[in-house]
């Protein structure tokens, strides 16, 4: 398909962080325009720094060449005003998980782009159709739910919010199938979606196991591992995605559901409390590094 005839040619992505970055080179490597929106140029550069050595490392295990990372890179520019977003096919919010924050720039980003103009989100956790609620024309907002490392991880959920259009729908569905080796589920809009709402309380009971002395930390692993199959233990998980992540992202659900299943373990608040934060700090469930104090 040449670059005139696919579908959302031109993508603005609101932040350039840790999903915002590997988000852009998705899009870049699937042959599209990408312009990244962060607050000041040290996080554009931060973020164009990021995509580069995200595709050394494929470079290194000979799954890229030179000449793709060029391009790619080519196709990616950063900005700090939101007025670049003009001409953009359609915009993915990946900022800061805060309510304020992304209703705040989404208001503005609205008032910028065509009023038929696709607005998604990233949002991990907040309700889509409350931020549709606050746009103007909320049928074409969505949520598109990438994993982390978005250029690694497969399953990308499109999220139906309340308002959302059918058509609006179908078109990411395409989208998803158009990023290389993507897997789109279509989810309802609930906390925590389909993968977290599953996940979040997994990693919970874990927790609580553990705290119980069911086993050792180590043994959870290696029995999930084994006996299930799963790529990756979930004390171990846990250390990857973070423990003040993981209890910010369960908290938000059991709030917004008071479901017992979301609610966080008194171990995973007395981690994070002693700052034990996982692989970010050394600090977790099976990761425990000497801190010499440098952090
Ligand atoms: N990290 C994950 O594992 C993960 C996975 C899936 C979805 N998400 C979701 O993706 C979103 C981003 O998460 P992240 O981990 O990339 O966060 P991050 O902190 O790494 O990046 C957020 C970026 O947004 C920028 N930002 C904040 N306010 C802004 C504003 N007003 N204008 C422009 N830029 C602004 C920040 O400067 C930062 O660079 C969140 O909604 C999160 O829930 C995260």
């Amino acid at each position: 398909m040449s670059e005139s005839t696919i579908d959302f040619p031109t993508i603005g992505v609101l932040g350039f962080g840790t999903m915002g970055a590997g988000i852009a080179q998705v899009f870049a490597a699937a042959g599209r325009t990408v312009i990244v929106l962060d607050t000041d140029q040290q996080r554009i550069d931060a973020g164009i720094a990021t995509v580069a050595e995200f595709l050394d490392g494929g470079i290194a295990r000979g799954k890229a060449t030179e000449e793709d990372k060029a391009a790619i890179l080519g196709r990616i520019t950063g900005t700090t005003a939101v007025a670049d977003f003009a001409g953009v096919d359609a915009v993915l919010e990946s900022v800061t998980e805060n309510a304020a924050v992304k209703q705040a720039l989404l208001s503005e980003v609205a008032t910028v782009v065509g009023a038929q103009t696709p607005i998604l989100t990233n949002t991990s956790a907040l309700s889509v159709t409350d931020l549709a609620a606050a746009l103007p024309n909320p049928a074409r907002v969505a949520g598109l739910h990438f994993f982390n490392p978005a250029p690694v991880m497969q399953t990308v959920e499109i999220v139906r919010a309340l308002q959302t259009d059918e058509t609006l729908v179908e078109r990411l569905v395409d989208l998803v199938h158009a990023l290389g080796d993507k897997f789109p589920v279509v989810v309802k809009d609930r906390p925590g979606f389909l993968v977290n709402s599953l996940l979040l309380p997994y990693l919970n009971d874990v927790i609580q196991e553990l705290d119980d002395e069911l086993a050792t930390a180590e043994d959870i692993d290696v029995a999930l591992e084994l006996g299930l199959g799963y790529k990756t233990g979930p004390l171990k998980m846990l250390d990857t995605i973070g423990l003040d992540v993981h209890l910010h992202a369960t908290q938000a659900a059991y709030e917004a559901t008071a479901d017992a299943r979301y609610a966080p373990p008194p171990l995973l608040r007395q981690m994070v409390a002693a700052g034990r934060l996982g692989n970010k700090n050394g600090l977790g469930f099976r990761t425990e590094q000497p801190n010499h104090g440098s952090n």
